[in-house]
């Protein structure tokens, strides 16, 4: 609680009205500069926040109507130009298009459009896909739950996979029971591996390593990514049966059958492969309380062979839990949807978890990324 005599009071005088509005903007201005710019939101700040569903949406909508697309391969385009490439009528296309210039996702010059230089940033770099199936996973799964957000929190569990389909005690395991939900998952999570994994495929020196054990592995895009970077690697992924058909498809299509062996296993029940050189946690330590992630960090302790190490990579929250943004909105989906006591945890909720499991040596890498992408080395 703050004291009552701390707290910034305003002058009776500059009570919000019509008349006095600038006053109080201007006040509003003042004693931000004087909290040393710390309490720095701007009303245009809270206009965003209060239609981030409509923000959202007007993003989603550009990708699923081909704006950007089209704008890519034909910039500078008219209203009429593009209602007639992508058949949408003139009124659709007049709120479309001025949600995604009001948004600075597209540019208006004169009265022709173009893509914003991010969004021709994405295309440049051949990462559109990428983006979009982010998106796409976000418009179809991450929205869908959010909305029990408020009674996840109330509730202290996920009370968002009410929202999907099926039997299973997770996501993980429902998505596999709401048709075509999968595909979005994993080409979410594929797409999103793929962004990502350079960053600590690139740091990490596996070649000291014979043995690594990619725990929850998903479709296999990281043990395939680092199959192909370290060929000595032989590669155990342990997923989920249904989860696991994908990654062996993946694995086949890039023949690496022999070089990555798929388990399909329940992490938390059954025994982890014994005498490995690395467990790598890659996207996985969100999902669970810290409780379950120390209960695992001691599983690969114990599997380790001495001098082996353990290697968590995901987005990481500050130390002092004021951010970052994307760690902050990103653990509201954890707490809501996949399981429960999930979130983007600190850097330092993860070495409590490494130390209990009896880790004593970690080191932090903070990759620089626009995601907060952070990746832990524990060695035994
Ligand atoms: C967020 S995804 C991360 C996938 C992959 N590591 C990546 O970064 O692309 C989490 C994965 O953990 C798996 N998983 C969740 N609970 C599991 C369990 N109890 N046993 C085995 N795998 C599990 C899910 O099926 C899913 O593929």
């Amino acid at each position: 609680m703050v004291a009552n005599s701390e707290k910034p009071t305003l002058p009776s005088d500059s009570i919000p009205t019509a008349q006095t509005n600038g006053k109080v903007h201007n006040l509003l201005k003042t004693l931000q500069l004087v909290n040393n710019n710390k309490d720095s939101l701007t009303m245009d700040d809270l206009v965003l926040l209060l239609y981030g569903h409509s923000a959202f949406q007007n993003l989603y909508a550009g990708c699923e109507l081909g704006v950007f697309e089209l704008l890519w391969e034909h910039p500078d385009l008219s209203q009429a130009e593009i209602a007639q490439q992508l058949q949408l009528a003139g009124y659709p296309t007049k709120a479309l298009l001025l949600g995604l210039t009001a948004l600075k996702l597209i540019q208006k010059v004169g009265d022709r459009y173009r893509n914003s230089l991010v969004i021709q940033m994405l295309f440049l770099e051949k990462i559109w896909k990428e983006f979009y199936d982010v998106v796409l996973f976000e418009a179809k799964i991450v929205y869908r739950g959010s909305i029990d957000y408020v009674d996840s929190l109330r509730q202290n569990r996920n009370v968002g996979l009410r929202q999907f389909r099926g039997q299973g005690a997770d996501l993980y395991n429902r998505l596999h029971e709401d048709p075509g939900l999968d595909q979005v998952f994993y080409n979410f999570m594929g797409s999103w591996s793929k962004l990502v994994n350079p960053l600590w495929v690139k740091t990490i020196d596996f070649s000291r390593f014979d043995s690594v054990v990619d725990v929850g592995g998903g479709d296999a895009t990281n043990s395939i990514a680092l199959a192909q970077a370290f060929p000595n690697l032989k590669i155990t992924l342990m997923d989920i049966p249904d989860s696991c058909k994908i990654a062996q498809r993946h694995i086949d299509q890039q023949q690496l059958s022999d070089r990555i062996q798929v388990m399909g296993t329940n992490i938390f029940i059954d025994e982890f492969p014994k005498n490995q050189d690395c467990f790598l946690f890659i996207h996985v330590l969100v999902i669970w309380s810290l409780a379950d992630n120390t209960k695992l960090l001691r599983r690969a302790h114990e599997a380790l062979n001495p001098g082996g190490s353990v290697v968590i990579f995901n987005m990481m929250t500050s130390d002092n839990e004021d951010g970052p943004l994307m760690a902050a909105l990103d653990s509201s989906y954890f707490v809501s949807i996949p399981h429960e006591g999930g979130m983007i945890y600190t850097w330092r909720d993860h070495e409590n978890c490494l130390r209990e499991a009896g880790f004593t040596q970690m080191e932090r890498i903070d990759c620089g990324f626009w995601a907060p992408s952070g990746i832990i080395v524990a060695t035994k």
